[in-house]
């Protein structure tokens, strides 16, 4: 069915400070796309297949920026530990099970499983090493509905010898192959170039991502910035930079003219951040990550501010859940503990940014995506908030304010995706 009506209580982003409402409003797809709001529908929609949701909300799709499949499986595991350390101990050993392809199948099969019930509709998604198993990961997220990124990573330094691939040359070969293997393959699902992080990536390497990342006009998405033991080991390894993003800025992995996702930015200084600014560097936001990591808290509202691409994340697992609503109230929650705490000039996030954040902030990332405009593609979840039960009468703002720190895949009633509905 390409073209239908869906009606409810919409609610979108306009922008990173403003949310539009439509009590009862139309919802019209035509050919994937939105071709309009309206409170009343229009004589040319009339015959169109209408499904009226009541008085359920209809927000956009939400995206997830970034987050790590072969984690899912010990997500809400190993807290008690700082980044690096939480890597060499429960990470790595977890990622290397990967090289076995029934496990790899086990894992992604509820992984996949879990993101097609969420509310997420879009994400970018960090695989392992292997080839295989990031091949299947990708059949698995093309099954799911969503339109996603699938990144094989790539390490060839600092990493334990049953994580490590066997030098540049190697892993460039292997992720040329992936790349030519996938990038026409699948309608929904495309591969990004995937540097873990600097620490694990060799400058041949990380110049030959840059490479490649030309050749076949791929995104690139990595981590940037997260914790103070990484940067200072950042430092060390690479005494020519001024800061961090200056290691993948030398060769091309670093936004300008190629789609770049950088996860954290949490202790970004003045230089990176007008360098995200200027060349357009998506930062994926991870609250629950950063918060449990105890990595600090990025500061968003000032990103926001300055005209930087801001999105949410649930960096699973170093976030717990995939529950993106949940991210949207820790991002609250973290910004207003760093205003109290550390810095009174970066406000506290508010409602309308954190909805933004998760939903147009990282649509963004995908094109025109993650609101109801015209010409967007036609991604939307329908909350049915009954089980939230209270006794007054609530504005459908306040509805949609309590779905932020409420909501759960319980609570969705559809999902669609390009105008297709999931479920
Ligand atoms: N930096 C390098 N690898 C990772 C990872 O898997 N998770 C997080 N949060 N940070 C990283
Ligand atoms: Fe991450």
């Amino acid at each position: 069915m390409r073209n239908f009506v869906i009606r409810g209580n919409l609610c979108w982003s306009e922008s990173s400070d403003s949310i539009r409402l439509v009590p009862r409003g139309y919802l019209v797809c035509e050919e994937g796309r939105c071709a309009g709001v309206f409170e009343t529908l229009p004589e040319c929609y009339v015959n169109l297949p209408l499904t009226d949701y009541g008085d359920a909300l209809i927000i956009p799709g939400l995206t997830d920026l970034h987050l790590h499949a072969p984690q899912f499986s010990f997500r809400g595991l190993g807290m008690d530990m700082e980044l690096l350390d939480w890597l060499n101990t429960y990470t790595f050993p977890e990622e290397s099970k990967y090289a076995d392809l029934a496990y790899a199948d086990r894992a992604y099969t509820i992984f996949a499983d879990h993101l097609r019930r969420s509310a997420t509709t879009r994400a970018a998604v960090f695989g392992t090493i292997h080839v295989p198993a990031t091949e299947l990961l990708m059949d698995k997220m093309e099954q799911s509905g969503l339109v996603s990124y699938i990144g094989k990573v790539n390490m060839d330094r600092n990493s334990p010898e049953y994580l490590c691939e066997t030098g540049a040359a190697a892993s460039l070969a292997d992720t040329e192959r992936w790349i030519c293997e996938t990038r026409e393959k699948y309608a929904n699902t495309m591969p990004i170039l995937t540097p873990r992080f600097v620490p694990s990536c060799t400058d041949e390497l990380l110049q030959g991502l840059g490479r490649l990342a030309e050749r076949y006009h791929l995104p690139v998405q990595s981590h940037l910035s997260e914790n103070f033991g990484e940067i200072a080991w950042v430092q060390e390894l690479c005494p020519g930079t001024k800061f961090y993003g200056e290691a993948y800025d030398r060769y091309g992995l670093f936004g300008g003219g190629i789609p770049c996702i950088m996860a954290h930015c949490v202790h970004s200084g003045e230089e990176e951040t007008e360098l995200m600014r200027k060349n357009g560097v998506f930062i994926a936001h991870s609250p629950l990550s950063n918060t449990n990591l105890a990595s600090g808290v990025a500061p968003v509202s000032k990103y926001l501010n300055r005209g930087l691409n801001v999105a949410l994340a649930s960096d699973i697992a170093g976030g717990e859940s995939e529950n993106l609503f949940a991210s949207m109230a820790a991002a609250i929650r973290a910004s207003k503990l760093r205003w109290r705490l550390l810095d009174q000039e970066v406000k506290p996030l508010t409602v309308d940014q954190a909805f933004y954040l998760g939903t147009l902030g990282g649509g963004r990332f995908f094109g025109k995506v993650g609101a109801f405009e015209k010409d967007y593609e036609f991604d939307a979840v329908v909350i049915d908030d009954t089980t939230l039960d209270h006794p007054q009468e609530l504005t459908l703002r306040a509805r949609l304010e309590r779905c932020l720190y409420l909501a759960d895949d319980r609570n969705l009633a559809a999902k669609y995706v390009r105008g297709k509905q999931v479920f």
